[in-house]
């Protein structure tokens, strides 16, 4: 495989075919991820509750995400998966200078992307990063550095209001130069809007049904390691592999093939 561009990725796209991602925290599970065949691996701030052990993702800090950005940027030395790693928590709220210093910290460490969450605000931070050579992917629907405003995690956009309102961030992200974009727990026909109103953005769904361009799980989730009860989009990859490798790969070939994300058992209608 040749290592994977945003070029390749927005190819892979227009050409109908899935795009794969996976959370990735070290080197030796990026190396089979990347060897699974995963297009794209996700240095997640998720790490903060599956490595950290908080119960939210909020206390990690950009100097541990710089540590495991390095970690899986070594595990994916010679191999093709695009790195995206996640801003965390207060490292880009405050200004498009604060979003750039944090971004730097981040590529410099070995990512290809990073990521932020929300709408609204963030296209101005958007903007700026990509106007400086940082290529930018978007989280909507369900942004978990934002639970205790949300009220717990729960689905977004369900109702025709609040569903305008993503849509309309969306298109401003997608606007400001957002190559990628998560969409995480929300209706499916929500997630399918926001794909067919920017044609050309690489949605990532989680939670949000099959129509998005790609799909993302937590590696503890899919691997079925992950304590305490589940949401019910996530598959159980290595109770039906006999080994961590064959559960990655088929990850991989579910999502390539369509038949993951389920469009009933693993997705959200509108209310
Ligand atoms: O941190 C993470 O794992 C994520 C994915 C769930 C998209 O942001
Ligand atoms: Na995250």
């Amino acid at each position: 495989r040749k290592p994977a561009t945003l070029h390749s990725l927005r190819a892979m796209h227009a050409r109908g075919e899935k795009v794969t991602m996976l959370t990735a925290y070290d080197a030796t599970f990026a190396r089979l991820a990347d060897e699974a065949g995963l297009d794209t691996l996700l240095v997640g701030d998720s790490l903060g509750m599956l490595l950290q052990g908080y119960n939210s993702t909020i206390p990690v800090s950009l100097d541990e995400m710089v540590y495991h950005t390095r970690c899986v940027a070594r595990g994916l030395q010679g191999g093709s998966a695009w790195l995206v790693s996640d801003l965390p928590f207060g490292s880009y709220q405050q200004s498009p200078a604060q979003a750039m210093a944090s971004a730097a910290a981040l590529m410099q460490a070995g990512a290809q992307m990073v990521k932020l969450e929300g709408g609204g605000w963030t296209a101005e931070m958007v903007r700026f990063l990509v106007d400086r050579g940082v290529p930018v992917c978007a989280h909507l629907g369900l942004t978990p550095q934002s639970v205790h405003a949300l009220g717990g995690y729960r689905v977004q956009g369900r109702d025709a209001d609040s569903a305008a309102v993503l849509r309309r961030h969306a298109r401003e992200l997608a606007d400001a130069g957002a190559a990628m974009m998560v969409l995480e727990l929300m209706p499916s026909s929500v997630a399918a809007d926001v794909q067919a109103d920017n044609p050309g953005l690489v949605t990532i769904g989680i939670g949000a049904g099959p129509d998005t361009a790609g799909q993302v799980l937590v590696l503890h989730d899919m691997l079925g390691v992950t304590r305490g009860k589940l949401p019910r989009f996530v598959r159980n990859f290595m109770a039906e592999g006999g080994s961590i490798e064959d559960a990655l790969r088929r990850y991989v070939a579910a999502v390539k093939d369509g038949s993951f994300p389920d469009p009933v058992a693993h997705a959200y209608a509108a209310s």
